[in-house]
This record gives C-alpha cells, sequence and structure tokens, in this order.
C-alpha cells in the first residue's frame, strides 16, 4: 500500500524567483501524479532513493488508465529535471527500512499544483503547504498530499 505523508519544507525563496525546500519521505511515502505549474523542477537526492514514475498527459479522449512512459530509480546525489513538457510524475520512496530526503528547486515558485488520478486521468487543483518555513514549524500539521 502507498502511504502519502512526506513533508515540505521551505529553506529559501530567492528573492521570488524560485523555491528551494528539502522533503523528507518515510518509508513506503509517495506522492501523487503531478504536475509543475509550468515551473522548471530539479530534485536532488540527499539521502536514500526515490522511485520516478513518468507519465503523458491524459488527452480528453483518453478514459480509464494513465499512460505510463517511464520509470527510474534516482539514486542517492543524483540530481533530475522535470517540466510540463516532458510531462507528469509520482515519487515514491519505495523502501521498507530507508527515509529519503530530497532537495527541490522549483523557478519560478508557484503556489497550487494539479494532481491526477491514475485510473482516469481526472485532475484537481491542490495548494501547496509547507510543513516548515526557514527551520520553524508552521501552523499546517497536516502531511503532504499534493507533491513534488
Ligand atoms: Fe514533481
Amino acid at each position: 500500500m502507498r502511504l502519502e505523508g512526506y513533508t515540505r519544507n521551505l529553506v529559501d525563496e530567492g528573492n521570488e524567483k524560485f523555491n528551494l525546500m528539502i522533503l523528507c519521505w518515510g518509508e513506503g511515502h509517495g506522492s501523487s501524479i503531478h504536475d509543475h505549474t509550468n515551473s522548471h523542477c530539479f530534485m536532488k537526492l540527499l539521502q536514500g532513493q526515490l522511485k520516478e514514475t513518468l507519465f503523458d498527459w491524459p488527452d480528453r479522449k483518453s478514459h480509464g488508465d494513465m499512460v505510463q512512459k517511464s520509470q527510474r530509480v534516482l539514486q542517492e546525489s543524483k540530481v533530475a529535471y522535470i517540466n510540463d513538457s516532458i510531462g507528469l510524475h509520482r515519487v515514491e520512496n519505495v523502501s521498507h527500512t530507508e527515509c529519503a530526503v530530497s532537495l527541490h528547486l522549483y523557478s519560478p515558485p508557484f503556489e497550487t499544483c494539479q494532481t491526477f488520478d491514475q485510473r482516469t486521468g481526472h485532475k484537481n487543483t491542490v495548494k501547496m503547504t509547507f510543513w516548515s518555513k526557514y527551520g520553524e514549524k508552521t501552523p499546517f500539521t497536516t502531511v503532504s498530499q499534493e507533491n513534488n
């Protein structure tokens, strides 16, 4: 079973030019399938491994399962890149014993993204929240279910 529940921790807002954040993934934690709101997304593995699954954007005519394009395991210290022209992705820590930590740079920064239901392609707009900002816990106590 895939559990959501990783945390998003804002490190720097880059004078409103980018968002730099650290994501902490417990065992089995994963994101929804999501887009990147016309931004550039760089992701570096600081600890552990993350599985990235790429999907095509669902088109209006398609029904049923979204098309899976590729899958890879990102190893520690490796950097990945995605934007909306490459497609959508899901990121998961599939390990049952190790947590994972990743550093994410989004430029320009964005506050909402879209998540997609793998079985139908239906999308939802979700607002992103931070578990902490600059090392201080935010009022948002829920863990992330959206993204990145
Ligand atoms: Fe992402």
